[in-house]
């Protein structure tokens, strides 16, 4: 199962990245690939996106590439996912779809066709509003002692180290022992919502989502490090 860019880091794998973990793939060929695409649209510096079932005509027989309208054209609602692969693989979830949940409704189907074949225009404005967001988020949180943030090459969440903060006592004199008593300690006393690192099998950091306006992202991280800053 392959996610670029991922959430939750924002990391993305370029062709360069891609291609020594395929040619493993290449030598296994009871592997399948299952490759989550959503956050295509959502790249930062240039940054150029490639997925693997392009990259390798090889492995096409056996990738199931996953997309969605959730993200690019901001759609949650709705709804819709498509995937791309292998005919009988398609077939095979569509016999399983249609006597598990029948279809998405009609309305959603037809609303997806038109943000994907409509302008595409707004996606390089909107993006270039989430970089900013991403610079935002990421330059505060380097300022604090005790986190370490990587700069994400896509999708709108920064994952960010907080070992520094482990050990640690709160103004309500509970001990900092995991990122999910960091993240409920800033829950708590800041009231910023972040998700822990250990929700995503990787501790300890925590995610933040700069899906939401500037001056949001601007009062949060001012409370984020005031938190931080109070901690013991
Ligand atoms: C990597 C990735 N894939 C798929 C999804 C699913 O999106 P939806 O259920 O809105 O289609 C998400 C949502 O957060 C995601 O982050």
């Amino acid at each position: 199962m392959l996610n670029s860019p991922s959430n939750p880091s924002g990391a993305a794998y370029s062709a360069e990245d891609y291609r020594p973990l395929l040619d493993v793939l290449l030598k296994h060929p009871h592997v399948w690939l299952l490759v989550d695409d959503m956050y295509e649209h959502i790249v930062y510096d240039g940054f150029k996106f490639v997925t693997p079932a392009a990259l390798e005509p090889a492995l096409k027989n056996r990738t199931l590439t996953v997309n969605g309208v959730s993200k690019a054209y901001a759609m949650t609602g709705w709804r819709i996912g498509y995937a791309g692969g292998p005919r009988d693989l398609i077939k095979a979830m569509a016999v399983v779809q249609s006597q598990a949940t029948s279809c998405p409704s009609s309305i959603s189907q037809a609303a997806s066709v038109a943000a994907l074949n409509g302008p595409q225009d707004f996606l390089k404005e909107r993006t270039a509003s989430f970089q900013r967001r991403r610079d935002l988020v990421v330059t505060a949180l380097n300022t604090i002692d005790g986190l370490d943030c990587r700069t994400p090459e896509g999708a709108f969440y920064t994952f960010s180290g907080c070992a520094g903060m482990l050990g640690k006592t709160t103004p309500g004199g509970k001990r900092i022992e995991t990122d999910a008593d960091f993240c409920a300690y800033l829950l708590d006393d800041a009231h910023v919502a972040v998700v822990p690192g250990s929700a995503f099998g990787l501790s300890p950091f925590f995610r933040i989502s700069y899906a939401t306006s500037e001056a949001e992202l601007r009062e949060a991280l001012e409370r984020i490090v005031k938190a931080c800053a109070a901690l013991r």
